[in-house]
């Protein structure tokens, strides 16, 4: 046996520990970047806008000021008055008393429409806690008679039947507690911070795991911004920080421990994003409960924004905003559930995809992508056939993705153009989605000279542009069906 000089023993001893640190160090890269893999793959989750808010519902003294009627949202009603908050306090915290609270139908509502995770506001801007706190008597334990600590409760049904929970927290805007400028609340600036700090220390040591931390209206002072995202990271590594721990205006590249980037309310941006992201979106005018609103998007409004979402890279946060009573609106579980019911059958085209192959959409809606498969979302039907262009070659199999048999479609390819064109029926199997899968036998190659546009939500206002111009676009029939389902 060859011996072991000194010298190559020493050799050894430098390759092993060389090769220790750089798995080590592939590891923390690898941790570093999972921590957010399952909130990415997640697409789908619940927002809960509840507080003291929701017993106004809007209004006050007689007077709606929602946002339905052209003011700020519900929420924001201490600020819209404004009331001054030791009168709001009073008026609002005796008459929280929300009896029909139900944390496992919550949760089952979220879970059985599809959403993996929740995030409801532990403190909005009002500057009240659902939570058990000591660091105010201005919480849900304290203040009002119903006495139950609600993020308690919800965190460990989450925990319990498998969806991760999140809090929202207003950690810049409190229009109680902080005193600024003119504005006086209970607590100097100073003070104020160190409540914080005592808060996100509850929430995240109280509560089981923490998923999301959904900071909102951050401020520009960036190293408050900093130490409470330090704070969270120390406490929960694992959990996943919202960007708007800092104010739009810090550059991204300064906002160290944003995990996501928080799109601006109901944004669906006119392109595909390169970095993590999510958008949150009510389904009326405002977060939390209004008496007064109206304005119901329909369960086909959110299945679309739902796929054009995933098809730009975007994960939908969508709101409900539950009654004084603790009951999430009828409205909402209608929709929620018929959401559910195109989910069950179609979640694969949105779970764990990527974003469309080419950044653009088509005339009758985009498209998702995982692995070798593309997941065409048709929202608007046209018998003549779907198409699109930009994929180099033929799929080996094009289906229905709610077709148990994968009965195949036939298609057609144009390798001239790179257009692939596939044969549908005349009518429109699902009016809200309807999934066509296009299986390829190798990895999807993108024509790089490929061109197109966006049709879907190109402006906040409209739906769908540029229908009546464009030559690809089907008759003015099919839509007018397709608003009548609506
Ligand atoms: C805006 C509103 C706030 C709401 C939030 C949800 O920041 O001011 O009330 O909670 O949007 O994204």
């Amino acid at each position: 046996m060859q011996k072991i000089t000194m010298k190559s023993f020493y050799h050894l001893l430098i390759a092993v520990t060389l090769l220790m640190i750089s798995s080590f160090s592939a590891n923390a890269e690898q941790e570093e970047e999972d921590h957010v893999k399952w909130w990415r793959e997640a697409r789908y989750g619940m927002f809960i806008h509840w507080g003291l808010y929701s017993v106004a519902g809007g209004e006050w003294e007689g007077k709606d000021y929602g946002k339905e009627q052209g003011g700020a949202s519900a929420e924001w009603l201490m600020n819209s008055v404004p009331i001054p908050g030791a009168k709001y306090r009073k008026k609002l915290a005796p008459k929280f008393n929300p009896t029909d609270f139900d944390a496992e139908e919550w949760v089952s509502i979220a879970k059985d429409s599809g959403m993996k995770y929740m995030v409801i506001t532990s403190k909005h801007h009002d500057g009240f806690s659902l939570f058990d706190t000591e660091y105010s008597d201005y919480e849900v334990m304290d203040a009002t008679p119903f006495k139950r600590d609600i993020i308690k409760e919800l965190s460990e049904e989450c925990a319990k039947q498998g969806i991760k929970f999140g809090v929202y927290y207003s950690q810049f805007k409190d229009w109680y507690h902080r005193s600024r400028g003119k504005t006086k609340g209970t607590m100097t600036n100073k003070e104020y911070l160190a409540f914080v700090e005592g808060q996100l220390d509850e929430l995240l040591s109280n509560y089981g795991e923490m998923t999301v931390l959904w900071f909102d209206v951050g401020g520009s002072n960036v190293v408050e911004a900093d130490s409470q995202g330090a704070r969270v990271r120390e406490l929960q590594p694992d959990c996943v920080i919202c960007s708007r721990l800092y104010s739009r205006q810090v550059p991204v590249d300064k906002q160290i421990y944003a995990d996501f980037n928080s799109l601006p309310d109901r944004m669906l941006p006119s392109q595909r994003m390169q970095e993590d992201s999510e958008t949150c979106m009510t389904m009326r005018h405002n977060w939390g409960y209004d008496k007064n609103d109206d304005a119901w998007k329909s369960s086909k409004d959110i299945v679309e924004f739902l796929a054009l979402c995933a098809s730009r890279g975007v994960n939908l946060l969508l709101n409900v905003g539950p009654d004084p009573q603790g009951n999430i609106l009828p409205e909402e579980k209608k929709r929620l559930k018929e959401v559910g019911e195109w989910m069950r059958v179609n979640g694969d085209s949105i779970y764990g995809t990527t974003s469309s192959p080419v950044d653009y959409d088509f005339w009758w809606g985009s498209i998702t992508q995982k692995e070798n498969k593309l997941f065409l979302h048709v929202l608007e039907w046209k018998p003549e056939g779907i198409e699109f262009n930009g994929i180099i070659g033929e799929p080996e199999k094009v289906y229905f993705l709610a077709d148990e048999k994968k009965e195949a479609l036939s298609v057609s390819y144009d390798s001239e153009d790179k257009v692939t064109k596939i044969q549908v029926p005349k009518d429109m199997p699902d009016y809200r989605d309807t999934v066509i899968v296009a299986e390829y036998s190798s990895d999807i190659e993108v024509d790089s000279e490929t061109k197109g546009e966006y049709y879907w939500y190109t402006t906040r206002s409209k739906r769908h542009t540029k229908v009546k111009s464009n030559k690809h676009a089907g008759n003015t029939k099919n839509l007018h069906a397709v608003k009548e389902a609506r």
